[in-house]
């Protein structure tokens, strides 16, 4: 259990069906967070809260559509307590298809789910913690794609640009209302995201594999604690040396 005081605190995590965001949903409810399991896909988000426990319930919400992210975070206020995290977690892959011959709602997803998503999801977070006036903790799911380009994706590198550069001004506005803003930004994780690409992307890791869901979980865990009070507006790589050459 969390050595901080967490009572009567929600975490919402987009994306939280799957992957990293089952992973986050998973230590954040064993540490004592009231969790909130959010997904495009509902019973996926049902078994992921029902698995983890710890009083973790579940709501469907596209993370594009605004309403539906207002709803998810009004839930969370009203079914689980003051809204302590939010993890902006929801995103999507890339089919590769090169530049000259895409197509703008090809664009559009990638950027609408994996950056305006989580400006939503910052917005509505912001929203209700401001109003709750005990500050709060933001994460968002960028990538090491974020820092570096990569072949064949370049919306989704635009995007995780993008959601670095947000996250720096959103700390800084949101600084004032003791609400901290921090991106997380993985080299290549074994989830279904990058399922077929293991072949390609291991050689690309100094550390000679891939990374676990639950690693990336575990520095989430700790950017939402009192702990790391003093963090705000960067990012933090959790990506086996891959920026490192
Ligand atoms: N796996 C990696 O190698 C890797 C690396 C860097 C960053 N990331 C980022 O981590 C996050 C999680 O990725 P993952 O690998 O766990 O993927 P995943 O595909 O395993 O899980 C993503 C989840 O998000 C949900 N989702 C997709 N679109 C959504 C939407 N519009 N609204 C709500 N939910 C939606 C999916 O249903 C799925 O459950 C993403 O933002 C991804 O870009 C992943």
């Amino acid at each position: 259990m969390a050595q901080y005081d967490i009572a009567d605190r929600s975490a919402i995590v987009t994306g939280g069906a799957s992957g990293i965001g089952a992973a986050i949903a998973e230590r954040l409810a064993a540490e004592g967070w009231r969790v909130v399991v959010s997904d495009l896909k509902r019973s996926a988000a049902e078994e992921t809260a029902a698995r983890i426990g710890g009083g973790a319930c579940a709501f469907a919400a596209d993370v594009a559509d605004e309403s539906q992210v207002a709803a998810l975070v009004d839930f969370a206020v009203r079914e689980c307590g003051r809204l302590g995290a939010m993890v902006n977690n929801a995103g999507i892959g890339e089919d590769p298809s090169p530049i000259d011959e895409m197509k703008a709602e090809h664009w559009n997803r990638i950027i609408g789910v994996n950056l305006t998503g989580a400006f939503f999801g910052t917005k509505h977070a912001a929203r209700v913690m401001k109003a709750a006036g005990r500050g709060g903790v933001i994460v968002n799911m960028a990538s090491v794609l974020g820092l570096v380009g990569f072949k064949a994706a370049p919306a989704y590198t635009a995007a995780k640009h993008g959601l670095i550069g947000f996250t720096k001004a959103a700390a800084l506005e949101l600084a004032a209302a003791g609400i901290r803003v921090v991106a997380v930004s993985p080299a290549f994780i074994r989830t279904p995201l990058i399922a077929g690409l293991e072949e390609q992307v291991m050689p690309l890791h100094p550390i000679g594999r891939q990374g676990e869901p639950r690693e990336v979980a575990s520095l989430v865990e700790y950017l939402v604690s009192e702990e790391a009070g003093f963090l705000t507006g960067a990012t933090y790589l959790v990506d086996g040396g891959y920026t490192a050459q």
